[in-house]
């Protein structure tokens, strides 16, 4: 991925910030998936611990860890991001819990830190040039016995499929097939991503962290963008949304879906 590229992500990024609270960027489908993660951090983190939030976005995550007795460090390389990350910390009076940098995930090895974990949500890791060095870096940056949690855009979204083949969109359907970096349209401008299946996102950070589990989030349930069907059809989603809590976690159901949720832990 070149400079070049990384800067459209940044613009594309910068581009939303104002409105990524709203249904782009926080709808019910989204907030479904926000609390798995949510749930998972506390669960595989001591309470109190510290925290580094990769591509943060408008602080949704940190600021709710920051309400949980976490103290976090808040990264994104869209300085708009840091921004709205910034102005929420404030709001909720958890300055003193939330620390921003504007920093990309490719450049890690700024931080001088030391932290109990380390989690992204919905895709940064999918903009990141080279998983290779993120997961040098986020070994150097844990603390023994540290996790990472990671939420993942998947190679396999069974519902994208079907939604782009029944409206002729070919090249759309497959885009999640593409090896190596891809361009995907958002608010008119570009953002360079990698899909991966969960073991091929496992391979890059396998040397130092163990696996220590996956589960698919959204696979029953439609993605985010298709939240106008979702509340058309409020009673058939929740037994979707059941599906997806009982059985996301089971084998090769758990190769699909929008994002797969990745628990590591440092070997
Ligand atoms: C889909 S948003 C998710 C934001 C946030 N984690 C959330 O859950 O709402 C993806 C975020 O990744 C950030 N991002 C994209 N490329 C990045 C990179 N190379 N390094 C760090 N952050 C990046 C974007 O600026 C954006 O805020």
């Amino acid at each position: 991925m070149s400079e070049a590229q990384l800067l459209d992500t940044q613009r594309a990024f910068d581009s939303v910030a104002a409105d990524y609270d709203g249904p782009r960027g926080n709808n019910e489908l989204i907030q479904r998936m926000r609390a798995t993660l949510w749930d998972t951090v506390c669960r595989e983190l001591p309470g109190g611990g510290r925290l580094l939030d990769l591509g943060c976005g408008t602080g949704l995550d940190a600021i709710e860890f920051a309400q949980r007795g976490y103290q976090v460090v808040a990264t994104d390389w869209s300085p708009q991001m840091v921004a709205r990350t910034q102005v929420r910390a404030a709001a909720a009076g958890m300055e003193a819990r939330v620390d921003t940098a504007h920093l990309g995930i490719q450049q890690l090895d700024r931080l001088d830190d030391a932290f109990d974990g380390i989690y992204s949500n919905f895709g940064p890791l999918n903009c990141a040039p080279d998983l290779h060095a993120v997961a040098a870096e986020c070994a150097r940056l844990l603390r023994p016995g540290g996790r990472l949690v990671f939420s993942v855009i998947g190679r396999i979204c069974p519902w994208e499929l079907v939604h782009y083949v029944l409206r002729g969109r070919f090249r759309r359907a497959g885009v999640r097939a593409a090896r190596g970096v891809t361009a995907v349209g958002m608010n008119r401008h570009t953002i360079w991503t990698s899909y991966y299946l969960p073991r091929e996102f496992h391979r890059a950070f396998a040397g130092e962290f163990a696996l220590a589990g996956y589960r698919a989030l959204g696979l029953f349930l439609p993605p985010p963008y298709l939240v106008d069907y979702y509340r058309r059809h409020r009673r058939r989603n929740a037994c979707l949304g059941w599906l997806d809590d009982r059985l996301g976690a089971l084998p090769l159901l758990r190769d699909m879906g929008d994002h797969f949720l990745i628990v590591m832990r440092r070997r």
